[in-house]
């Protein structure tokens, strides 16, 4: 049976959820899903906005071809070719041979890379650039290039009858959709705010400097309605979800406060983070959140690492070296370009500590943030004699957090 939604005047929504994946990429836990969306617009022409992972694959098509209602696909929009949208694509060509591939240059070879078989077709494709137009009728579509949000070739896809801005990765979230497909159906703030700020880091993390540029060219638009390829649509509260959109792609904390990251083997490094904690807490700082990263997955801690200002991270040496669940970590935030954060360390080491030396030379491979003085080093367990030591660290990272 289909699942289609009406999101705007002749736009219906053609997507599926996925609830049994576990790991998005292979690589990221998904508990709550993913969705894949995809879009058909009915005009005198027939727009079919991406596809759709071939996960969902029979209802994608089912939804499809309902929202066709036995009229012809006259164009197939491809604005990511990444394959938890491309994957169908071939699928697609085969039902609606006559429909014709519309992307930019950049999608060419990608298109002929996963889908040899349809290299004939994508030499029939029509290629577009910023700022042309594709008029359906009545619904005039028009690109705009996105580039590295998060593939080379991405582009929206803007209907200016309409104003909805088809946006790719870009305002996506991880969560299946339970059909209440808007995002101020749910609440976005209880229940989607994390995985979208998880989704953001881990996926598009790196490339603030291209979101920037594309919330840049967002801006010139009168955008009602925000349709990404994940998670629900937007047509309320736009400027809310811009502004973390915002934050994130400057590396800007969204909440003064602070967040312990710790490894511990045996339960040491963990005691010395939680006291470091209620010392905090004793000199008035909120917010605080403590995570094991032998427990927490290191997207979670990335995600947490973009929402707070503070970071403490603690850690075993292991083999000369930090402690992997930390080393992975400090990998991912090196990777996603971290910037403007302060840092604090705690260190053990039962007979040769190396760990805070080797986490402060990573963490000042990350731009523009500060690493603060005062440290912990464990030599296997928090002693009493070294209170003095905590209470300054504590001090330390609290003005830190207030300032
Ligand atoms: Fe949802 Fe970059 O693919």
């Amino acid at each position: 049976m289909h699942c289609t939604h009406l999101i705007a005047a002749d736009t219906w929504y053609v997507g599926a959820s996925d609830r049994r994946l576990a790991k998005f990429e292979n690589l990221f836990p998904i508990p709550r899903g993913v969705s894949y969306n995809s879009y058909v617009i009915l005009d005198e022409k027939t727009a079919l906005l991406d596809t759709a992972d071939a996960s969902v694959a029979g209802q994608f098509i089912e939804n499809v071809t309902h929202a066709l209602g036995g009229r012809r696909l006259d164009y197939l929009i491809v604005d990511h070719m990444e394959p938890d949208h491309a994957a169908t694509i071939a699928e697609v060509l085969l039902r609606w041979p006559e429909a014709q591939i519309v992307c930019n240059a950049k999608t060419v070879p990608m298109l002929k890379a996963y889908f040899p078989a349809n290299a004939g077709k994508v030499d029939e494709a029509m290629l577009v650039k910023e700022g042309d137009v594709l008029s359906l009728g009545v619904h005039d579509l028009t690109f705009v290039m996105a580039p590295m949000v998060h593939w080379p070739e991405v582009m929206f896809t803007y209907d200016k009858t309409t104003n909805v801005l088809f946006s790719a990765d870009a305002f996506g979230t991880f969560g299946a959709l339970d059909s209440n497909i808007f995002a101020d159906e749910v609440d976005f703030a209880r229940d989607w705010l994390d995985d979208a700020r998880r989704y953001y880091a881990n996926i598009v993390g790196k490339y603030g400097v291209q979101v920037q540029a594309v919330l840049k060219k967002a801006a010139g638009l009168p955008i009602a309605v925000i349709a990404p390829l994940h998670g629900p649509i937007w047509r309320k509260d736009l400027a809310w979800f811009l502004g973390k959109y915002d934050l994130w792609s400057r590396w800007q904390p969204e909440d003064n406060d602070v967040v312990i990251l710790y490894g511990s083997m045996y339960g040491n490094t963990a005691n010395a983070a939680n006291a470091l904690a209620g010392c905090l807490a004793e000199r008035g700082v909120q917010g605080i959140a403590v995570r094991d990263l032998s427990v927490t997955d290191v997207s979670e801690a990335v995600a947490e690492c973009f929402r707070a200002s503070t970071i403490v991270l603690a850690a075993p040496t292991y083999n000369g070296g930090i402690y992997l669940p930390m080393a992975h970590l400090l990998e991912d935030l090196k990777a996603l370009s971290l910037q403007n954060r302060t840092f604090a360390l705690i260190e053990n080491g039962s007979w040769a500590p190396m760990s805070a030396k080797l986490m402060a030379e990573r963490v000042g491979e990350l731009k523009n943030c500060t690493l603060l003085d005062a440290k912990l080093t464990l030599r296997g367990t928090l002693a009493p004699s070294q209170y003095a030591d905590l209470t300054a660290l504590a001090d330390a990272v609290a003005a830190a957090v207030k300032a």
